[in-house]
């Protein structure tokens, strides 16, 4: 984007008066996970509006088997990079497993340090029972946003990747925790994994953003996990929520094996890949003995 005069525009930084804006004209936000500097540099350009440095780079970026494998100090260094990419998106950092429940305290040094790194707003998982560390990080005046439904965090409670909310009973409980987080302070809630009916229900009765992933259309912005839409994720989880596109693991394999064969067939490096030498260096080279280098003589000499 330019000027008219020519002078390059650098795009106006999201922020959550703008999510606020998106949400009064209508336009869903457009939210994607991302983990390094390439891919939200191609995210910026690509006019995504937030990032989500998800915990989800335990398994798509450190092969973990959960998410609750991944600690503060990785996040950071991806939270970092995503940052540094980032000029336009608005990057949230997802905190990672313990790093907030056990206390106030760490809430809010680990929120913090989300936050030196350049992040916008942090995302954590549960309601009410989390309720007094939202408010605890939202009164050191960090954006927060809440995460409901299908939380990875607590697998082993929800027994498995499973849809949540699928009664009135159980909706019933996520709008309670919900209106927990908008009391505590929360800018938004991310629903995960939730029929898209139940959470068109909970939109109405919220006044905070509720954005979703695998929730259903309709609400203030759609999250997916960038490995899983561009097709490199390695793993075993195939949510139904996902729709591919792009199939980087076809493009990225067939790319080594080419650069494999050219190796191993001695096509690669070609000429124009290699430094050029005066020719009259490279006439002294050829002709140079290699035991005596033609320096070393001349200096003991
Ligand atoms: O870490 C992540 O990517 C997430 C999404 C699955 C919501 O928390």
């Amino acid at each position: 984007m330019t000027t008219p005069c020519g002078t390059p525009v650098r795009p106006r930084k999201v922020t959550t008066a703008t999510l606020q804006s998106l949400r009064s004209r209508g336009e869903p936000a457009v939210f994607v996970t991302a983990y390094d500097f390439s891919t939200a540099v191609f995210a910026d350009r690509a006019g995504v509006d937030m990032l989500l440095v998800g915990d989800s780079a335990a398994m798509t970026v450190l092969g973990h088997r959960s998410t609750t494998q991944i600690t503060m100090q990785d996040m950071l260094v991806f939270a970092g990079a995503v940052c540094r990419g980032a000029s336009r998106a608005f990057v949230v950092g997802d905190l990672p497993f313990l790093s907030y429940q056990p206390s106030d305290r760490d809430a809010v040094l680990n929120a913090g340090a989300f936050v030196a790194a350049g992040c916008d707003a942090v995302k954590c998982e549960g309601g009410a029972r989390i309720a007094a560390r939202v408010r605890a990080m939202t009164d050191a005046g960090i954006a927060v946003m809440g995460h409901l439904g299908l939380t990875p965090q607590s697998l082993g409670q929800l027994g498995g990747y499973r849809v949540q909310g699928k009664t009135l009973p159980a909706i019933e409980r996520l709008l309670a925790d919900a209106i927990a987080l908008q009391e505590a302070g929360a800018f938004s809630v991310l629903l995960e994994a939730v029929p898209a009916e139940a959470s068109a229900w909970l939109r109405e009765r919220l006044d905070i953003l509720v954005y979703g992933i695998g929730a259903g259309p309709g609400l203030h912005g759609q999250l997916v996990i960038s490995h899983d839409i561009l097709g490199n994720f390695v793993g075993e989880i195939q949510p139904r929520f996902v729709r591919r596109y792009a199939d980087l693991d076809a493009v990225v394999t067939s790319a080594l094996r080419e650069y494999a064969a050219d190796v191993r067939a001695g096509r690669f490096p070609a000429p124009e890949h290699c430094y050029p030498i005066d020719p009259a260096e490279a006439q002294c080279l050829a002709s140079a003995s290699a035991f005596a280098p033609a320096t070393l003589i001349a200096a003991s000499a």
